[in-house]
């Protein structure tokens, strides 16, 4: 009899497999059909702080015009915050009252005394986790790396100091020295690194030669890139890697497991088959432990990092210098 049963930020999620922030886990019902489909864990659609802004901007705005005064601004401001939260809020309130399935927050502010308050409230509401959705483009030239490196661990700090659930921070890959700087945040009380974010990327259009957005969506190679970091990082930090990024079936989510993640999280592909493909995920991750006699996930998680691998140069290596074909035995 396999058990799927997993630790993740200190939470019991009866299986690994967490759908990930977006559009899939934003209204109470679709988390209720995400918990029949067996899910392990939710993390519910970011809540943006630009995203208020910009609804400031675009509506109220218009209504304060002609008010000199900042403080009849700043309470339309105030007030769509109020608003915005409160909504979300009460889905948080409505999921933890309605199903067991465990809800991981998600907030994504620009400015950082809005961290704190987001988060507070998300707390408050009933939230069993939160997740940090800190995606800082490094842009601008004249930013060097520690300056933007230095607004994460405000955020994360800032952050601590007020909630008691635990935190993740999902982050992309643009840091100077990624092994490092994980294991900076590893470091700082945070439960748990999601690995990684996927960013809108602008395209272009060579027809109307115009800029244009990419595909939303990953593909089933990128999940490659989160792999080989989980892999190289899971068994040198001490706390949870969540895998995030081109996982579109069960064959990903083994091999994430192998390379030492806690759990996966599946956005693209639910998009594409729908909720209930987490149970056919399930199906392939328990057919797959039966044929291997593994029992537990505890029994295999982490046998492809870089502490258990035969050769953990493979994982370091780059360049196409050599044909990789006859490295089979690595693990
Ligand atoms: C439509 C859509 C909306 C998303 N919204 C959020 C979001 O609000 N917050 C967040 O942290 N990630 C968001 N993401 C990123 C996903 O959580 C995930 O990290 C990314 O899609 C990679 O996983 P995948 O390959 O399974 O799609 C979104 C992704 C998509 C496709």
């Amino acid at each position: 009899m396999v058990n799927l049963e997993t630790k993740y930020l200190g939470l019991t999620l009866k299986n690994p497999l967490i759908v990930g922030s977006s559009g899939l886990t934003t209204t109470p019902i679709q988390i209720k059909r995400l918990e029949e489909a067996q899910t392990g864990a939710i993390v519910l659609k970011s809540i943006f702080e630009e995203e208020i802004a910009h609804e400031f901007e675009h509506t109220i705005a218009k209504e304060v015009q002609g008010h000199e005064s900042f403080e009849y601004y700043d309470y339309f401001d105030y007030k769509i915050k109020e608003q915005n939260l409160e909504k979300y809020a009460n889905v948080i309130h409505i999921a933890k009252n309605e199903t067991d399935i465990p809800v991981i927050a998600s907030i994504n502010a620009v400015s950082p005394k809005e961290w704190a308050s987001f988060a507070i409230k998300l707390e408050e509401a009933g939230a069993d986790a939160l997740e940090i959705n800190a995606f800082l483009l490094p842009s601008k030239i004249e930013q060097t790396s520690q300056e933007i490196e230095q607004l994460y661990f405000d955020i994360i700090q800032n952050v601590l100091k007020y909630i008691k659930i635990p935190i993740a921070l999902k982050i992309g890959t643009y840091f100077s020295a990624l092994a490092n700087t994980i294991e900076k945040f590893a470091n700082t009380g945070i439960k748990g690194i999601v690995l990684f974010n996927r960013t809108f990327n602008p395209d272009i259009d060579i027809d109307d030669l115009k800029l244009i957005p990419s595909k939303i969506f990953s593909s089933e190679y990128e999940y490659l890139l989160p792999l080989r970091w989980i892999a190289l990082m899971s068994g040198r930090i001490k706390i949870d890697l969540s895998a995030s990024t081109g996982i579109h079936s069960d064959t990903e989510v083994i091999k994430m497991l192998l390379a030492g993640a806690k759990t996966t999280q599946v956005v693209s592909a639910l998009y594409k088959h729908g909720p209930f493909y987490i149970e056919k995920m399930l199906d392939g991750l328990i057919a797959w432990m039966e044929n291997k006699n593994f029992s537990t996930i505890d029994e295999f998680r982490g046998l492809a990092n870089n502490s258990k691998v035969y050769d953990p140069a493979f994982l370091e290596r780059i360049q196409f210098m050599k044909y990789f074909g006859d490295r089979e035995d690595i693990i």
